[in-house]
């Protein structure tokens, strides 16, 4: 019965009960002190998010899931929010909540290649989706088409290798080798495909020229980037320094 209530507005008590009745990936603190019982604690992700200007901004969020940060984005100010994701059950999740927070946000079931007709955006998140992906390349292709400004993306970023420590029988971690600096690693997933945990200079080299790519710290499970598309310079203004977020 309680499904039948989704899309609508509840009282309290039903919204509620409409949240104890699903089962959530992502931890959503929401109005009224309601926090959705999520497998992680993606509210700890916000710290990254806390100082992005949302405010004006045209946000884009791939892999959204229950649109956690799609929320935030518009609670922040955003001008327009749009969440896509593959997960239709997500997007229901999303659009309720949405709704019943009484933010306005477009959901749309889309995959990550599946985005360039929505236009440029000035902000982009992407958040342990790459991970998922097995066409790496086609991803970042796709997520070029679409960042207008900044982009935020939290992926695994390879390891320095391990080795087997002489003194103790533990695998460690190489400290000679920069994180994340010149490696690529190839890993299986669960579900048995394999996706690239690429390098930055990797990852830097596919965003290619007209982008800067940097390392942000530690996410939540991964690593967050942060990837800034540089204005490009026209004939008219060769010196083009224009910040986006200052526009
Ligand atoms: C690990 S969850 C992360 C969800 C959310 N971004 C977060 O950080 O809480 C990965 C999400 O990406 C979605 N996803 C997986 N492959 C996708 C694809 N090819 N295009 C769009 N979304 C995808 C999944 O449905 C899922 O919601």
């Amino acid at each position: 019965m309680m499904q039948d209530m989704k899309q609508q507005i509840m009282d309290k008590n039903e919204y509620i009960k409409w949240i104890q009745s699903q089962d959530w990936y992502q931890t959503i603190e929401l109005k009224n002190g309601i926090v959705t019982k999520g497998k992680f604690p993606t509210n700890l992700r916000l710290k990254h998010f806390s100082d992005i200007p949302f405010k004006g901004k045209r946000v884009l969020d791939v892999g959204c899931n229950s649109g956690q940060y799609c929320l935030v984005a518009k609670a922040m100010g955003a001008k327009e929010v749009i969440g896509v994701d593959i997960d239709e059950k997500r997007l229901e999740q999303a659009r309720t909540l949405a709704l019943n927070e009484g933010l306005e946000i477009e959901y749309l079931n889309k995959t990550i290649f599946e985005i360039s007709d929505l236009g440029v955006f000035d902000i982009v998140l992407c958040v342990a989706v790459l991970t998922e992906v097995q066409d790496f390349f086609g991803a970042v292709e796709s997520l070029k088409r679409v960042i207008g400004g900044y982009a935020f993306i939290e992926l695994a970023l390879a390891k320095p290798l391990l080795y087997v420590s002489k003194s103790k029988l533990w695998l460690k971690g190489n400290s000679k080798i920069p994180r994340g600096k010149s490696l690529t690693e190839v890993r299986q997933t669960k579900r048995g495909t394999w996706v690239i945990n690429p390098s930055l200079e990797l990852l830097s080299a596919v965003f290619g020229e007209g982008y800067t790519v940097s390392y942000r710290g530690a996410g939540l499970r991964h690593d967050m980037i942060e990837v800034f598309k540089r204005p490009e310079k026209s004939a008219s203004k060769p010196e083009n320094k224009v910040n986006p977020q200052d526009e």
